[in-house]
């Protein structure tokens, strides 16, 4: 089958590789039909090179339909139309039962100390084959997999795979008070569907900062009031203005780890890229990398007591953070994975219905054929030509 592999940073492509089998009763194969590139993936493209090895199948945001399945799953058949969770979780360790399924503990990456395996995601994740790709196993196929109807595009569902899910949680975690504010930080895919997703559910003043010009008019279109990070001399000082000259109630951090404006851990990003896998490891577990701009704008334009949520995606470990900042403001902060399964009943009626109130259907700039999947991820990561969100019809 055709496959989109990791070669180096910024170098992945098509490959062909042998298809996939079942090898756990639990397993099952899929026919992927779409398959989403995340900004997540953009971690494995830029700086996380150190936990990939060349050849390492991409993606996580895959549906499709059921090919085969092993003995031990029931409740999907040969023919079914199912969307696949990022995370891989089990549904019957401790964790699952409490709605962690992104810490399952069936799954979990012992080596590296880290939560639930993931599709497509590096070593530090198990290292499990990902969905931009002609076929797809799926372990754990006994629980994690999504059942749709027929009928409605791709488009409706295969946001259920993660952006979703994530959007959800972000709010969910916000903890927006009743009449209170929202800032999301970050209007890419996830940060653009957490303003959708808190508007549906109520909040009603929605602000979001990010620089890129359309992502900023997308926003705009649906009632945001979304501000260029870079035309205030005072952003801070601007958005206290613009909320009673406290701050938000909560903000959201939808940009992670590769934020614009951190030029210290910019220049560490590019040395560990340079280095050989194991010290470039070592680095960035011990000395932490990460861009820290818009984790550390957050705790600036955050109220006092209010709460932070963070979504984007961090990865080093030292970083200076501002702790007397945080716990003078006594700022609540909360994070995490998204627990896809968690969300899912929440969200199922918001894509089934007839007046997708979230406008999964027109969410998608982009959809390509998986052979020009190593274009998509460029534009997706210089923004160029209106890439927003990409999926890969394999
Ligand atoms: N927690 C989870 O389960 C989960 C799931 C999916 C994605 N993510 C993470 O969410 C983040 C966003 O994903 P995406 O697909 O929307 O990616 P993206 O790269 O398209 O979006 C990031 C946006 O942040 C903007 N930005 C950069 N620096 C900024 C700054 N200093 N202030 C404000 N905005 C800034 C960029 O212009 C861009 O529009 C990534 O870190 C990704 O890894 C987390
Ligand atoms: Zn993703
Ligand atoms: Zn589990």
């Amino acid at each position: 089958m055709k496959a989109l592999a990791w070669h180096g940073t910024r170098d992945v492509r098509v490959d062909t590789v042998p298809d996939p089998t079942i090898e756990q009763p639990t397993d099952a194969i899929i026919r992927v039909t779409s398959s989403g590139i995340c900004g997540s993936d953009l971690h494995l493209y830029e700086v996380l090179g150190a936990f990939i090895d060349a050849g390492d199948i991409l993606g996580h945001e895959p549906m499709g339909i059921v090919e085969e399945v092993g003995s031990e799953v029931t409740h999907i058949a040969k023919g079914d139309r199912v969307v696949i969770p990022f995370n891989i979780s089990c549904g019957h360790c401790f964790m699952c039962g409490t709605g962690l399924q992104s810490q399952c503990e069936t799954t979990q990456t012992h080596e590296y100390g880290t939560g639930a395996a993931l599709l497509g995601y590096t070593k530090l994740y198990g290292q499990v084959p990902g969905g931009q790709a002609e076929y797809l196993r799926v372990p754990q196929a006994q629980y994690g997999p999504i059942k749709v109807p027929e009928g409605p595009s791709d488009d409706r569902f295969v946001y259920l795979s993660d952006v979703l899910p994530t959007a959800w949680q972000a709010v969910e975690y916000a903890a927006v008070p009743d009449g209170g504010t929202l800032l999301v930080l970050g209007l890419g895919p996830i940060g653009e569907m957490a303003c959708r997703v808190a508007q549906q559910r109520g909040v009603e003043r929605v602000l979001a900062i990010d620089l890129v010009p359309d992502r900023l008019e997308r926003a705009r279109a649906h009632g945001v009031e979304a501000i260029h990070l870079e035309e205030h001399d005072d952003l801070p000082g601007y958005v206290r203005e613009l909320t009673d000259g406290r701050g938000p109630d909560a903000v959201i951090d939808a940009v992670g780890m590769e934020a614009h404006g951190s030029p210290v851990g910019r220049l560490a990003q590019r040395i560990t890229g340079l280095l050989p896998d194991a010290v470039a490891q070592r680095m960035m577990q011990t000395a932490g990398l990460d861009r820290l701009a818009a984790l550390n704008l957050a705790i600036e334009l955050v109220r006092r007591g209010g709460t932070i949520s963070l979504s984007g995606v961090y990865g080093g470990a030292a970083d200076p953070l501002p702790m007397l900042q945080l716990f003078d403001k006594q700022v609540q902060l909360r994070m995490g994975q998204a627990n896809v399964r968690r969300w899912i009943d929440d969200l199922l009626p918001l894509v089934t219905g007839d007046d997708d109130p979230l406008g999964v259907e027109q969410f998608a700039t982009h959809h390509v054929p998986l052979d020009d999947a190593p274009h998509a991820y460029e534009i997706f990561q210089k923004k160029e030509d209106g890439a927003f969100k990409i999926l890969l019809r394999p």
